[in-house]
Parts: C-alpha cells; sequence; structure tokens
C-alpha cells in the first residue's frame, strides 16, 4: 500500500495520508458563521466596485445563508474532499447557486479569508468570556456583600495567622479577575482589527472598501499592511497568555476553597464535602490550559522562522485556541456556581478561629504602650509558648502571667481577645475592617457597571 500511496502522489492525485494530514475542516468548522459572515461582507464590497451585479450579490447572499442554515440545523454534509470550512462553504455555496459561486473569491485569498475568520470567531467567544467573568465577578461581589460579618482565619504558609473576613478573602480573589476583565478588555482593540481585502499577501486589485468590510463586520480597525495582515497571529499568543494567567486565578481561588474545606480543625469549616470534585476540576483544567501554553511555546517557534504573510504553519495556530476558549468558558461558568452554591458554615468558621490568631494583636498592644515593634513581637510569642505549656489558650493566661513577660501589661489586655476588634482595627486601605470591605465592594461594583 505504500507503494500506492507515492504512486498516488506521482500522478498528480492527492494522496489520502497527505490529504488527512492537511484537513482543518474536523476543528475548523465551528467557525462557520464567522467564515460566512465574511463572505456575505466581501458579496456586498465587491457589489460596490462593479464585479458582481445586485442580482449575483443578492444570489450568491441567500445562497450562503442557505448554508448558514444547513450548519446551523446539523444538515451540512461534509465530503470527504471538503479541507476546510473555507472550501467546504464555498463547495455547497456553488452547489446551491451554480458557477456564480465561483465569483465570490474574486481578490480573495483563503489567507486574508482565514485571518478574518479566527479574529471574528475570537471577538464574538472574547464578549461571551467577558460576559462569564463579569458574572463569577458579581457573584463573588454578592456574596461578600451578604456575608460581610463572617469572620474565618487567614492563613500564611498554611497556617493560622490572623482573623480575617471571609468577605475579604473572596475579595481578594475578585481583584485578581478583575485584572483579568481589565486585561482582556485591552487586547479586544488588537483581536478587533480587520485583514479582509488583503488577498493573498498584495492587498486587493478590485479596489474593495477595507474601511466598509471592516465596518461591516464590526471591526474596530483595518489591517493597514498586507503583508501583516495575512501572516499576524500574535492576537492568538496573546489570548493563549491572557487565558493561562486567568486560569491561574481560578486554580488558586480553588485551591483556597480546597484548603478551607478540609478538617484541619477537626472539622470542615467550608464543607463542600458533596463537591470538591468541582473545585479539584478547575484547578486541574488549569493544567489543561498551561498544557496549551507549551503548545504556544511550540506554535511561538514556528512563528520565529516564518518568512512573511500566510504560510500553513499557521493552520497549527487553531487547536490550541480553541481548546484554551473551551476551557476557560466552561471554568468561568463552574467557578461561578461553585461560589453562588457554596455552603459557609459561619459557625465552624468561626470556631475555627483560636487565640493564638490574635497574637500580632497582642504585639500591637504593647507597641501602643510605647514598646518597640520588635521586643513586643518577641513578648508575645513568649505568651503564646506560655499558653502552649500549659495547654491553655492566649486568653487563660492571667494579668499576673502577662506582667510577669513584661510590665506594661495592664487589665486592658482583655481587649485584646476580640477577634471583630481586631478585623476592625485594620481600617486603612485595603485591611479587613467592615468599611474597608464596603470599600472593595464598590470598586469591584464600578468595573462591573
Ligand atoms: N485551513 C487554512 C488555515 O487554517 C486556511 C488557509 C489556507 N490557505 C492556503 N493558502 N493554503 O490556515
Amino acid at each position: 500500500t505504500k507503494q500506492k500511496l507515492w504512486g498516488g502522489r506521482f500522478t498528480g492525485k492527492t494522496d489520502p495520508l497527505m490529504h488527512a494530514f492537511n484537513q482543518s475542516l474536523k476543528y475548523d468548522q465551528r467557525m462557520y458563521a464567522a467564515d460566512i459572515k465574511g463572505s456575505i461582507a466581501y458579496a456586498k464590497s465587491l457589489t460596490r466596485v462593479g464585479i458582481l451585479t445586485p442580482e449575483e450579490s443578492s444570489k450568491i447572499t441567500d445562497g450562503l445563508r442557505t448554508v448558514l442554515k444547513e450548519w446551523q440545523d446539523g444538515k451540512f454534509q461534509i465530503q470527504t474532499d471538503d479541507e476546510d470550512i473555507h472550501t467546504a462553504n464555498e463547495r455547497r455555496l456553488s452547489e446551491l447557486i451554480g458557477p456564480l459561486g465561483g465569483k465570490l473569491h474574486t481578490g480573495r485569498s483563503r489567507n486574508d479569508q482565514v485571518a478574518t475568520d479566527m479574529r471574528l470567531w475570537l471577538l464574538e467567544e472574547a464578549t461571551e468570556i467577558e460576559t462569564g467573568l463579569k458574572g463569577l465577578i458579581r457573584v463573588m461581589v454578592e456574596r461578600a456583600d451578604k456575608e460581610k460579618d463572617i469572620l474565618l482565619p487567614g492563613y500564611t504558609h498554611l497556617q493560622r495567622g490572623q482573623p480575617i473576613r471571609w468577605s475579604h478573602l473572596l475579595l481578594s480573589h475578585a481583584f485578581s479577575f478583575s485584572s483579568d476583565l481589565q486585561r482582556l478588555q485591552q487586547l479586544i482593540p488588537r483581536v478587533s482589527v480587520s485583514p479582509l481585502g488583503c488577498g493573498a499577501l498584495a492587498g486587493n486589485p478590485f479596489v474593495v472598501d477595507r474601511e466598509f468590510l471592516a465596518k461591516e463586520l464590526g471591526f474596530q480597525s483595518v489591517a493597514e499592511n498586507s503583508l501583516w495582515g495575512v501572516g499576524d497571529r500574535d492576537f492568538i499568543v496573546e489570548f493563549l497568555m491572557w487565558s493561562s494567567l486567568a486560569m491561574t486565578h481560578i486554580s488558586r481561588m480553588a485551591e483556597d476553597l480546597v484548603v478551607y474545606s478540609t478538617a484541619d480543625t477537626g472539622s470542615s469549616i467550608m464543607p463542600q464535602k458533596k463537591n470538591p470534585d468541582s473545585l479539584e476540576l478547575l484547578r486541574g483544567k488549569s493544567g489543561r490550559v498551561f498544557g496549551n501554553m507549551d503548545q504556544m511555546a511550540g506554535f511561538l517557534m514556528t512563528l520565529k522562522g516564518l518568512p512573511s504573510t500566510y504560510n500553513k504553519d499557521l493552520q497549527e495556530d487553531k487547536e490550541p485556541l480553541f481548546d484554551a476558549v473551551d476551557t476557560i468558558s466552561a471554568s468561568f461558568q463552574i467557578a461561578e456556581g461553585v461560589i453562588a452554591t457554596l455552603e459557609v458554615h459561619a459557625e465552624k468558621m468561626h470556631q475555627a478561629l483560636t487565640m493564638d490568631v490574635l497574637a500580632t494583636d497582642l504585639a500591637d498592644y504593647l507597641v501602643r504602650k510605647g514598646i518597640p515593634f520588635r521586643e513586643t513581637h518577641h513578648i508575645s510569642g513568649r505568651a503564646v509558648a506560655l499558653a502552649e505549656s500549659r495547654k491553655c489558650q492566649l486568653n487563660d493566661l492571667s494579668l499576673k502571667d502577662f506582667k510577669s513577660l513584661n510590665s506594661n501589661f495592664s487589665d486592658d489586655i482583655h481587649d485584646v481577645f476580640d477577634f471583630e476588634a481586631s478585623v476592625e482595627r485594620r481600617e486603612s486601605i485595603g485591611g479587613t475592617s467592615r468599611k474597608m470591605v464596603d470599600r472593595q465592594i464598590a470598586v469591584l461594583r464600578g468595573i462591573l457597571e
């Protein structure tokens, strides 16, 4: 059979192995709507320069709408010879309207066509992803607002450090997502550039109005250089980098929630026993998106060696992008669902607060009495050690015990042992006080508007 394959190639027919190697339809068919949208706009532009009569134009447009409907209804019949979404749509158009279908591609090339499709497709997905991301942030903000008074231990190095508000923790992740939102909004203008009319590489000899085309398709600007227009894929690299960073944030949030769901205090404080799977999946899916970064590193390697304009190597841009888009969209939705339905056991969270998380407040107490922090820190540490040796809580030590550590302790010491007061004391911007949490909520709501 090997001989036959080679034989096939020499007779000028594409051998089946090469055909399969070359064929992108199985994955690029998802761009069918973008492809048809681009073609309808292109037919209009050809009509404006007199290449198509108005009658021809409406026949082509009607035909394209039929093809679109076939895809939408799942009735499009793929033929073995269809190579990609562009050739498949054109083949079907010509079946429907005859040789006139062959006029559509006048002055156009699959090179400007595929770049247009990719950008259009990504713009649409990016808008949906933006909505999903906003939805996630909104749920986090609403939840934080409602559960502002729930306290829990904040961790450093996986050890309980200081008391914080649950809302403060939630909002910390919301701020990462708000940066993702900003970054997404900032990269969109670089996706929203129209390559249509760049032709194979040198531009359009029928002088179609490229600004009209861009406007028809909703692009913000026009690729100013045809070689660049057909050859640029930076917007895909950029989107993959964006999605990897956003996935990192989903993963870190999931990790926090997994940690807070463990039984480290003998009782799980955020019982996700029913579905820690969702959190672990979110954490796990990030690996998949980073995997696309690896593919991206490979794609960058391809790009750096590519001569100008379109090269078939660029077909390799699709699968990593599609996979990243799918994973990140689903992850935002799942994360939103997790945050919306998560059960918070305020009581257990509160029980997890042990007096040792107030050790910093104890040191601060002495600071207020004029002792240098480096010393107070040390004294506080000794108080914690003393309580530990007595197997009691910090606030079970007597005033005499405290005085034995430092003479500046007096009977107002017991004001220190109040978690709420500790949280409220942190009232400069970014702190855990109620007012500062409200401020965060207001900032995030402002971003969502
Ligand atoms: N399927 C190709 C891609 O995805 C379309 C462009 C083909 N153009 C060409 N000159 N071979 O990149």
